[in-house]
C-alpha cells in the first residue's frame, strides 16, 4: 500500500514540476516542427552563447520594428541570462535614445539610455506603429514565447518559414505567404536572410542558425527565472523523495508497535 503512495507522490511531483505540454497552434495554420529546446524539460538551461546570438539578432533586426518593454538593459546582466557584463550593458544601453522629463520648463527630452531603462518602442505611438507596417501592429517581443499556441518552436517555424504563395492565393499588397501564421498570411515581411548579421562569435549566420538563437533569445525575455524555477523543482522532488521515506519507515514503525 505505501509504495503506491510515494510512487503517486512522485508521480505528481514530476507532472508539477516539468513537462508542461505546448498547446497546438490554432486553426488551418501548418504544425510547427518539434525542435527540442536546450531549455526544455526538467533540466532545462539555456546556453548562453545562444542568447547572446540571439539578442545580437534582435538588437540588429527585430528591433527595428519590435520593442522588449518588459527587459530592462540590466536584465541582461543577471544570472541566467546572456550575462553581459556590466560594461557591456552599459555600452549597449548608450546605443539607444529614451524619452525622459520632464524637465524644469516641462518639456520632454530625450536622452542616452541606462541600464535600468527598459528596451524602447522603435515609434513613438500605437498608430506611428500601424502606419509605418501598413496597418499592422508589430506586437512587444518580451512575453511572445508565452502568448502564441507552439511557443518556442511555433516562433522558429514563423521567422524560417515563409513560402511563395501556393497558387490561387491571392496575395495583397504589403501581406507575405507564411504557412505557420494562422490563415496563411502575415503583415511582417521576411525578416531574416542568409548572413543578415555578422556573429562576433564567428557562428554561420544561416536563417536557421539565427531563427533558433532569436528565438532562444526570446524564451528567455518571457521567462527569465526558469534556470532557478527548474533548480527549484529538483530540490523539491528531492525533499519530497526523502520526507516520502521517512513517512514510510515511520508508518512501518509506528504500526508494528500496534500490533
Ligand atoms: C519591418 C518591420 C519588422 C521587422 C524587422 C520584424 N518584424 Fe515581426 N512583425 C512585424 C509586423 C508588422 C507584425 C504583425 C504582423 C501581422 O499581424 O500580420 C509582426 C509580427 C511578429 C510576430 C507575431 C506573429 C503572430 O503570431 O502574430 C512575431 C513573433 C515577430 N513579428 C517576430 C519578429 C522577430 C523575432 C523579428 C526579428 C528577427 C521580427 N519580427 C522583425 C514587423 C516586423
Amino acid at each position: 500500500m505505501m509504495r503506491f503512495g510515494i510512487k503517486a507522490v512522485l508521480a505528481a511531483a514530476v507532472l508539477a514540476v516539468g513537462l508542461s505540454a505546448p498547446a497546438s497552434a490554432a486553426g488551418d495554420a501548418k504544425p510547427p516542427a518539434e525542435m527540442g529546446w536546450q531549455f526544455d524539460g526538467l533540466f532545462g538551461t539555456y546556453d548562453r552563447n545562444a542568447l547572446r546570438r540571439g539578442f545580437q539578432v534582435y538588437k540588429e533586426v527585430c528591433a527595428s520594428c519590435h520593442s522588449l518593454n518588459q527587459i530592462a538593459f540590466r536584465n541582461l546582466s543577471q544570472e541566467g541570462g546572456p550575462e553581459f557584463s556590466e560594461a557591456e550593458v552599459k555600452a549597449i544601453a548608450k546605443e539607444y535614445l529614451v524619452e525622459d522629463g520632464p524637465d524644469d520648463y516641462g518639456d520632454m527630452f530625450e536622452r542616452d539610455a541606462l541600464p535600468r531603462d527598459k528596451f524602447p518602442s522603435p515609434y513613438p505611438n500605437e498608430n506611428a506603429a500601424r502606419a509605418a507596417n501598413g496597418g499592422a501592429y508589430p506586437p512587444d517581443l518580451s512575453l511572445i514565447t508565452k502568448a502564441r499556441g507552439g511557443g518556442a518552436d511555433y516562433i522558429h517555424a514563423l521567422l524560417s518559414g515563409y513560402e511563395d504563395a501556393p497558387e490561387g492565393v491571392e496575395m495583397r499588397a504589403g501581406l507575405y505567404y507564411n504557412p505557420y501564421m494562422a490563415g496563411g498570411k502575415i503583415a511582417m515581411p521576411v525578416p531574416l536572410l542568409e548572413e543578415l548579421v555578422e556573429y562576433s562569435d564567428g557562428t554561420e549566420a544561416t536563417v536557421e542558425q539565427m531563427s533558433m538563437d532569436v528565438t532562444h533569445f526570446l524564451n528567455w525575455t518571457a521567462e527569465p527565472e526558469l534556470e532557478q524555477r527548474k533548480r527549484m523543482g529538483f530540490m523539491v522532488l528531492i525533499y519530497l523523495t526523502i520526507f516520502a521515506g521517512l513517512m514510510f519507515f515511520s508508518m512501518r514503525k509506528i504500526w508494528a508497535d500496534l500490533h
